[in-house]
């Protein structure tokens, strides 16, 4: 089945047609610089122009930088807080005519590893962690995926936010070499490390490209790899999500319904 994946960055929108039974990509990637402010308008006016771009009139999947909770954002780090309560589902599919699925963007990329990536047949808990503008987190036990969680938000004994000391923006910003930039994320790893004593953690977003620069750095005891998918992991997720939601029976789909108004 074929679906439009994409990714919902802090800084660049990117889409690709996933055939989600193989995990590959049939198109190539589209990307469009994410609107300054990233408003709920703005937005779904680029994810629009996007649909357009593929011709696409089939079933979309979105990540996005944000928890998100019955196909609403609950947090707005790195886009504006009026995305805050809004129903991105309802917003990306009246914007696009076409049937939108929305899951927070670090969820996406794990799935994808998990399913065809470093972390398929892996039991345990794995980790994986996303590093582009923000740093995205999820879990997986023994397969199954925790969605939501929000530990780039987590603050060191520096007193700062995990994501304003070692992402992949910091890096950039603050001209950071591999080295300096991987030890900081060091730092973080062995945080979570010791919270949450992974198996394997798997790293996603932009910098996974990079993984040969920094790994030396690296001083975990858990195995790290880069994603197989690298950073187009999100964009694969995205279209496996959309696919198990859209393939929900009916009576599934009036409980997750019911579930929203409670
Ligand atoms: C957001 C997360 C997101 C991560 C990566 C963070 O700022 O709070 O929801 O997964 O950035 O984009």
């Amino acid at each position: 089945m074929l679906i439009l994946g994409v990714d919902i960055g802090g800084s660049g929108i990117k889409g690709a047609v996933v055939d989600t039974e193989t995990g590959e990509l049939v198109s190539g990637r589209h990307r469009i610089q994410t609107p300054q402010p990233a408003t709920p308008e703005t937005v779904a006016a680029v994810l629009a122009e996007l649909v357009l771009h593929f011709d696409w009139t089939g079933l979309v999947g979105c990540g996005f930088p944000a928890a998100i909770q019955h196909g609403v954002a609950r947090t707005a780090a790195n886009i504006s807080a009026s995305f805050i309560g809004a129903h991105i589902e309802k917003l990306f599919s009246d914007a696009t005519k076409c049937p939108c699925y929305c899951l927070n963007d670090a969820d996406a990329a794990g799935i994808a590893e998990m399913h065809f990536g470093e972390g398929a047949g892996q039991s345990g808990v794995v980790l994986l962690v996303t590093i582009g503008t923000g740093l995205g987190t999820v879990f997986f036990t023994d397969g199954k995926l925790l969605p939501n969680t929000e530990l780039g938000h987590l603050f060191l004994k520096n007193g700062k936010k995990a994501e304003h000391y070692a992402s992949g923006a910091v890096r950039d910003v603050e001209g950071l070499s591999w080295k300096r930039w991987g030890k900081r994320f060091n730092t973080y790893l062995n945080v979570m490390e010791k919270l949450f004593w992974p198996d394997l953690i798997i790293l996603g977003g932009g910098a996974s490209k990079k993984f040969e620069k920094f790994k030396k750095h690296i001083t975990v005891e858990a195995r790290v790899k880069p994603a197989v998918f690298l950073n187009q992991a999100g964009i694969v997720g995205a279209a496996l999500y959309a696919k198990s939601r859209n393939s929900l029976t009916d009576i599934d789909k009036l409980i997750l319904d019911s579930n929203e108004y409670r």
